[in-house]
């Protein structure tokens, strides 16, 4: 099978060739700490508590959703949305043997099928960086929050995406090629503005940065290979300059010098009473 090309992918699972690779890569990150631990900040940035009505945006295979069921019971509900069919069919498969209060829908976070103010909270994961105007989705989300409801958004700055090299230049190629494919690879900075924009008050940020050390476990992450192979394809590099910066990667993770850091914002916002 061939490989997939995670970070332009997202975009259209359902039209990917192996849509097996993106619930892999999903299952992989959810195990990871530094993602547990994230996530498991964003449910209490949201003060959830029993009786709410959660919206999980772009919700992937719903394990978020599965998460804040547990702490909006009894009597609360979530909502998980994704553009992806196949995500839907599995995270509702998944639900089968859970049977938490949580209900999967197929559909557009740009245009999505709820009245205004039908949630309490509104959490989107990961999903800004692969859409285009994510501003026009962040003012629909805020359009079904309820007034005095909490947005919150968790997203990459892949501008600070640093992978540790004697190789700088080469090794900037390769950066540049994996972190110029996302569709907003600016995203996670300018969550606050995008939030102030769209009418959200007391807007609260924290960061956190992840680090792999492994280069094979930031290979299955980051498309690594694959991204020195289209780095090679477009002729930014050779193929044996290629192929000598992949052992060079290898050979630190045996030396405990490999390195590469990622640094991703959540930012919490609240819409406002009307007047
Ligand atoms: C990187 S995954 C993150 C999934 C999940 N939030 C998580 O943290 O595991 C991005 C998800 O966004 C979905 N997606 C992409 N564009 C979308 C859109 N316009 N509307 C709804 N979902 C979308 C993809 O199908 C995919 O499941």
């Amino acid at each position: 099978m061939e490989t997939e090309y995670l970070s332009t992918g997202f975009k259209d699972v359902d039209g990917a060739q192996n849509q097996d690779a993106y619930f892999e890569c999903l299952t992989l990150l959810d195990s990871l700490p530094y993602y547990r631990e994230y996530k498991t900040r964003s449910y209490a940035l949201l003060e959830l508590h029993p009786g709410q009505t959660v919206l999980e945006a772009g919700c992937g295979l719903g394990d978020d959703a599965f998460r804040m069921a547990e702490r909006i019971m009894p009597g609360g509900k979530v909502v998980g949305v994704d553009a992806s069919t196949a995500m839907i069919h599995k995270a509702r498969l998944r639900n089968r043997t859970a049977r938490l209060p949580v209900e999967f829908l197929a559909g557009d976070i740009k245009a999505l099928p709820f009245a205004s103010h039908s949630f309490a909270r509104c959490r989107i994961d990961r999903v800004l960086q692969h859409i285009c105007e994510p501003q026009q989705a962040i003012a629909e989300l805020v359009r079904v929050l309820e007034p005095n409801g909490l947005l919150l958004a968790y997203d990459n700055d892949w501008g600070t995406f640093a992978i540790a090299s004697e190789a700088v230049e080469m090794t900037r190629t390769v950066e540049r090629c994996w972190c110029d494919s996302f569709t907003n690879s600016r995203i996670g900075r300018d969550l606050p503005d995008h939030f102030r924009t769209a009418g959200l008050s007391d807007v609260i940020i924290r960061s956190g940065t992840s680090v792999i050390t492994d280069f094979e476990m930031a290979d299955k992450v980051y498309n690594l290979r694959a991204t020195v192979q289209k780095a090679v394809e477009v002729d930014l590099i050779s193929a044996p300059q290629g192929c000598i910066w992949i052992e060079e990667q290898i050979e630190r993770t045996v030396n405990g010098c490999f390195k590469v850091s990622l640094t991703a914002h959540t930012v919490v916002g609240r819409k406002r009473r009307p007047a």
